[in-house]
């Protein structure tokens, strides 16, 4: 996943997102690697037909010291649904790949702030599998690194396009999946919008509705009420906006209504703002030209920022199953 902001300034004590990895080490084919052996060869089927799929994970430095994994169970529940769709036996369930991405951080040596991805893709044709775009008769393969990423968001807000390319609808690709080869479209609508001046693209999906942002999910506060559009809006089910969900009912007392959003209701939505792992939580202060509410991110917007990052730091303990600790090399 990629930054939603242009050159994202970095955290105080972090390194920019383009930074490579803290110790350059990769979980690759079954192995823990120094990052440079971690190659694909050009015949990779994933790389030639975008047959792989993805997650971005975070782990955060904790209020109280060492480093967690956030939801890091649940986004490989996610890695496995992806994957099943495309036919990749990934080889190992989500404890099991919680326990590599906890033993790769401690072998880099991670302390600060980590972004982690990890990569399950078809290789290579199985002998007598002919070539030709296929996903049976492809071997799997997966590979996990990770990389010093502190936040980056933009906490005074970004101003997004609304995109011409159209999110394509569930029947077109496995939209709920996370899958290399559908980046392209959000890769473009990025593309599109930052040449327009704007940090982000929101995509409206085939039938005109809101689906979501190029690597984020959308909410927007209308008349009072915290809105999203619903997961049959095209769209992939962030974790980030379960968080979000979460918190905003828990802690804020507001329940969030999944209902379709046209760009009507976010150019007039009094706030509006992005979730994704790897944004975090965005205020969106301009849509399209216009000035989103006071053109400052609004209240509850700014509410659940500080919500999200006490949780991701531990410093609520109601939320602490959703971090997994680190620990050290020695442990
Ligand atoms: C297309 C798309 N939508 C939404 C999201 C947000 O998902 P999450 O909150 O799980 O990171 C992402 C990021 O993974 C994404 O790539």
């Amino acid at each position: 996943m990629t930054s939603a902001a242009p050159a994202p300034a970095a955290t105080p004590g972090t390194t920019p997102s383009a930074t490579p990895a803290i110790a350059a080490i990769a979980y690759h084919d079954g192995e823990f690697v120094p990052l440079e052996r971690a190659q694909v060869p050009v015949t990779t089927q994933a790389l030639q037909y975008g047959t792989g799929v993805f997650e971005g994970i975070r782990a955060y430095a904790q209020h109280d010291g060492g480093l967690a994994v956030f939801r890091g169970h649940d986004h490989y529940l996610r890695l496995l649904r992806s994957a099943r769709t495309l036919r990749i036996e990934v080889g190992h369930d989500a404890a099991q790949l919680t326990g590599l991405t906890a033993e790769l951080l401690r072998r880099t040596g991670s302390t600060g702030d980590v972004y982690i991805r990890p990569l399950a893709y078809k290789r290579a044709l199985l002998p007598g599998t002919p070539p030709g775009v296929q996903l049976q008769g492809v071997s799997d393969a997966l590979s996990i690194n990770a990389f010093r990423m502190g936040s980056y968001t933009d906490r005074g807000g970004i101003s997004c396009a609304i995109s011409s390319w159209r999110r394509p609808q569930s029947d077109t690709l496995p939209v709920r999946a996370k899958v290399t080869g559908g980046y392209v479209n959000n890769a473009l609508a990025v593309d599109e919008a930052r040449a327009g001046g704007h940090q982000d693209a929101i995509l409206l999906n085939s039938r005109g509705q809101v689906a979501e942002a190029s690597t984020s999910n959308v909410f927007a506060v209308i008349g009072g009420r915290l809105v999203t559009p619903p997961v049959t809006a095209d769209l992939l089910e962030g974790i980030t906006r379960d968080t979000v969900i979460t918190l905003a009912a828990d802690l804020l007392d507001t329940r969030t209504d999944q209902r379709d959003l046209g760009r009507e209701d976010l150019l007039q939505a009094d706030e509006v703002f992005l979730t994704g792992t790897g944004s975090e939580i965005v205020p969106v202060i301009g849509i399209a030209g216009r000035t989103i509410g006071s053109g400052s991110p609004g209240p509850l917007t700014t509410a659940l920022m500080t919500a999200y990052h006490d949780v991701v730091r531990g410093r609520h303990s109601r939320y602490h199953h959703w971090l997994q600790a680190v620990g050290s090399a020695e442990a």
